[in-house]
């Protein structure tokens, strides 16, 4: 699959580089694409840099993990190349870094998720990785055992699936936790968040089959 990383830092270098490790095109979406030479070269050609644009241009599904405040800026620069494809979500608002626009979606009563949803309303959206801390992504993918969960929610039901197949590709244990309004129960705050549980244990946690 073709699959665009909006940016490459922390998360986005994490998880774009399971996915090049399990044989997925991946292209990194970035400001500064040359930063990422040395990354790249250990990826046996799987995965290019580019613009963001470039990234979402060429892709069957698409990554965000840029900060939460970029959000505007980032929105305005894909949102007609995005369109309707699948969108996976793993941006947090972190005060006060994100400023306004990260306050504002904390406050929100539906969730993080709406926030980015009205700024891209034709996007299949499923929230995704957003929930674990890059080190244990790193660190813990493909183990032995319980997986570690990771907690999604979207609305459109072929955009779950490939979040899912996805999920498991990079080496963890998919949890649909329901529709977007449900991403509000793994949001910044709830027991979920920043836990490190594994698949059963978010399942028990969220109370999802
Ligand atoms: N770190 C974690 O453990 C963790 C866990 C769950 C969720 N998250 C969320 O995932 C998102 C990414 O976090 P991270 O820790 O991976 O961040 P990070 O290490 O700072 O990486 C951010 C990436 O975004 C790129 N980027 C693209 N457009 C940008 C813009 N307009 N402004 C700033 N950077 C831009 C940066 O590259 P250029 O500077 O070259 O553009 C960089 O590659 C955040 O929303 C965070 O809350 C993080």
């Amino acid at each position: 699959m073709r699959i665009g990383v909006l940016g490459a830092g922390m998360i986005g270098g994490t998880v774009g580089r399971l996915w090049a490790q399990a044989g997925h095109e991946v292209s990194f979406g970035v400001r500064h694409p040359e930063r990422l030479r040395s990354m790249l070269s250990g990826l046996g050609g799987k995965a290019t840099a580019g613009s963001a644009l470039d990234a979402v241009a060429g892709a069957d599904v698409v990554l965000a993990a840029i900060p939460f405040r970029a959000w505007p800026g980032v929105a305005a620069e894909i949102g007609a190349a995005l369109g309707d494809k699948v969108l996976l979500d793993a941006t947090v608002p972190d005060p006060p870094r994100d400023g306004a626009f990260g306050d504002a979606a904390l406050a929100r009563k539906d969730g993080v998720a709406f926030a980015v949803a009205l700024l891209l309303p034709r996007a299949k959206l499923v929230r995704a990785f957003s929930t674990v801390m890059w080190t244990t992504l790193q660190s813990q993918a493909h183990r032995a055992g319980d997986r570690i969960g990771i907690p999604l929610a979207g609305d459109d039901e072929e955009a779950v699936a490939l979040a899912v197949r996805l999920a498991s590709d990079a080496g963890f244990d998919p949890v649909v936790v329901g529709p977007l309004s449900q991403a509000r129960r793994f949001d910044p705050g709830t027991a979920v968040f920043d836990s490190g549980m594994s698949g059963p244990q978010v399942r028990a946690a969220l109370g999802v089959a």
